[in-house]
């Protein structure tokens, strides 16, 4: 079988350079105080494993799983809650450590749903962001890398349902 190496867009060097940092900023930010990790599935599984090993404050780790793509590369307009989160938000500090923010109806929707459960505070880190295609208003309090409007793909980021297990973020290519 042929092995497709997609082209590199932000290289694995780039990915751990700009995350030590966003670590470091969460740090910061919690000076003594506990944090609770909501992991978006799937996406944001392998920034998030390498973000909270950058986060020098107590934290407990949560995952809900959200889709609104199917196997297209445009948004379909909906969001469904496939999995959530087992811990009781209430009072705490949430980060949510999602992979990209395109559109922001994913996030926009996960605020929504998280926010009524009354936690102290919500902050969101992104890995990407695509400010071209924004339609609602998102705050990114960290924010790793925006990006122009191509569809990229590995370092967690799918096409579906391949090439997450990319250690770089590379951009899909149209032929295949
Ligand atoms: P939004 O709801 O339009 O902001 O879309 C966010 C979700 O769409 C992300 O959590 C990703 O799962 C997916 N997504 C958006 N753009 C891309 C991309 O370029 N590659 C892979 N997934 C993407
Ligand atoms: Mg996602």
């Amino acid at each position: 079988m042929e092995l497709y190496t997609p082209e590199a867009l932000i290289s694995e060097e780039e990915i751990a350079l700009r995350i030590a940092a966003l670590g470091a900023a969460i740090t910061k930010d919690f000076e003594d105080e506990e944090i609770v990790v909501i992991c978006v599935l799937k996406g944001a599984f392998m920034f998030c494993s390498d973000l909270i090993k950058k986060i020098n404050r107590p934290l407990s780790l949560d995952f809900i799983s959200l889709s609104s793509y199917g196997d297209s590369t445009h948004s379909s307009g909906n969001v469904k809650l496939d999995m959530d989160i087992t811990a009781n938000i209430e009072g705490k500090n949430v980060v949510i450590v999602e992979d990209i923010v395109d559109s922001g109806l994913t996030i926009k929707t996960l605020m929504e749903i998280l926010s009524v459960r009354k936690p102290k505070t919500i902050k969101l880190a992104s890995l990407l962001f695509k400010p071209t295609k924004l339609q609602h208003k998102v705050t990114i309090d960290y924010l790793g890398f925006e990006i122009e409007d191509k569809f990229v793909i590995g370092y967690g980021l799918d096409y579906a349902g391949r090439y997450r297990e990319l250690p770089y973020i590379g951009i899909l290519n149209a032929g295949n």
